[in-house]
């Protein structure tokens, strides 16, 4: 349980996303390493069974092999990483149709990408019902289909009829999921977050305050969209909090060093430079990493950014936020 009814109103209204990178499939991976393309992992797909938008943006969910790769030709992309689009599994109340849909999901996925994993890999969608059935459908995804990771979209749904209902909402920053943790760090794992414009990450400051970073201090996690604002208030966030520990919040550093240690951000939907220098200032750019949103943010505002980047960043660090630190995290060449 988050801090909820001790922390600030500010921090009340946050919400996320996360993905879970994992180690490297078996054998070496082959991928199209041009040497200067981007390399984005925060992008949506989905199949017919779980697709509620309509019209293009539908078209495009569902499609891999056609839109969306020849616009990663001209765009410059060479890799792309994708998972499905939210709310997925975590908007599915019944935890047995949960758990039997991350596997039709997975599976779709695993199949679709297979002729082209030179240019696609695949993030596992998970049931965060149960955090052990979590931990093993994550691992077959990662050992048996070649998954870089799992996604999770935000709080799992567990109230009636799909209701969204705060007291029915399932958190991953209690004991009970460390059986989760524990697996997503035995296969070496970062994770990624992302969420809608709206909400702000309790799940994030939840992993932090509840000390799920000092039980897992390998523990890698990738928030989206430049974070979900969270490191432009750090200031903010680690004073408050901080009149919080003699409560009995188990945190036992703060969020400003979790995010030179454990967290990482994209760049997803938030195209941003005066932001991004910010933060760039805060947590340092080997913890911010390029990615766009496709489809629900298009490909090219997202190159036209960040090649515009070379007035502000030198080619070295350009570089690495495009890809470097992606190849390293997602650990595409090892
Ligand atoms: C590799 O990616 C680039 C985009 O960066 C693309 O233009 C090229 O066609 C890709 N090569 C192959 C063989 O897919
Ligand atoms: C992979 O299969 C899809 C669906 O049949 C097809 O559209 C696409 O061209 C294929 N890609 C490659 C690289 O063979
Ligand atoms: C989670 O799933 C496992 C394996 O299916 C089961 O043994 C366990 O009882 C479940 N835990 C909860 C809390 O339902
Ligand atoms: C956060 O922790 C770091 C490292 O211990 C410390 O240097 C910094 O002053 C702390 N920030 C706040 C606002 O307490």
């Amino acid at each position: 349980m988050f801090y909820s009814n001790r922390l600030p109103q500010v921090l009340l209204v946050l919400h996320l996303c996360f993905a879970f990178i994992l180690s490297p499939f078996a054998q070496a991976r082959v991928w199209n390493n041009t040497g200067t393309g981007t390399i984005v992992f925060e992008e949506a797909w989905t199949i017919p069974e779980l697709l509620t938008a309509t019209g293009t943006l539908a078209a495009n969910l569902l499609d891999i092999h056609n839109q969306r790769l020849t616009q990663m030709d001209q765009n410059g992309i060479d890799y792309m990483v994708l998972s499905c689009a939210s709310p997925c599994i975590q908007g599915i109340s019944d935890p047995a149709v949960a758990k039997a849909m991350a596997v039709n999901v997975n599976n779709q996925l695993a199949s679709q990408i297979s002729n082209n994993t030179f240019r696609f890999g695949a993030f596992a969608a998970l049931s965060m019902h149960n955090a052990s059935e979590a931990a093993a459908e994550l691992k077959r995804a990662v050992q048996e289909l070649g998954f870089l990771g799992g996604l999770v979209n935000d709080y799992q749904q567990s109230g009636e009829n799909n209701a969204f209902k705060l007291d029915t909402l399932i958190y991953y920053d209690q004991p009970s999921f460390d059986v989760f943790w524990k697996m997503v760090i035995e296969l070496d794992v970062p994770a990624l977050h992302k969420n809608s414009l709206q909400r702000l990450s309790s799940h994030i400051l939840g992993l932090c305050t509840n000390g799920v970073f000092d039980r897992f201090p390998q523990l890698k996690i990738i928030v989206g969209h430049l974070g979900e604002r969270i490191p432009s208030d750090l200031v903010r966030i680690d004073t408050q909090l901080l009149r919080q520990l003699p409560l009995g919040m188990p945190m036992l550093l703060n969020v400003t060093t979790y995010f030179h240690t454990n967290l990482y951000e994209t760049t997803s939907g938030n195209f941003a430079t005066p932001l991004l220098q910010l933060h760039i200032d805060t947590i340092g750019l080997d913890r911010i990493l390029y990615s766009i949103d496709y489809p629900f943010v298009d490909i090219p505002s997202g190159t036209v950014w960040v090649n515009g980047l070379d007035e502000v960043l030198s080619p070295e660090d350009l570089l690495n936020l495009k890809r470097g630190a992606a190849i390293e995290l997602l650990k595409l060449n090892s």
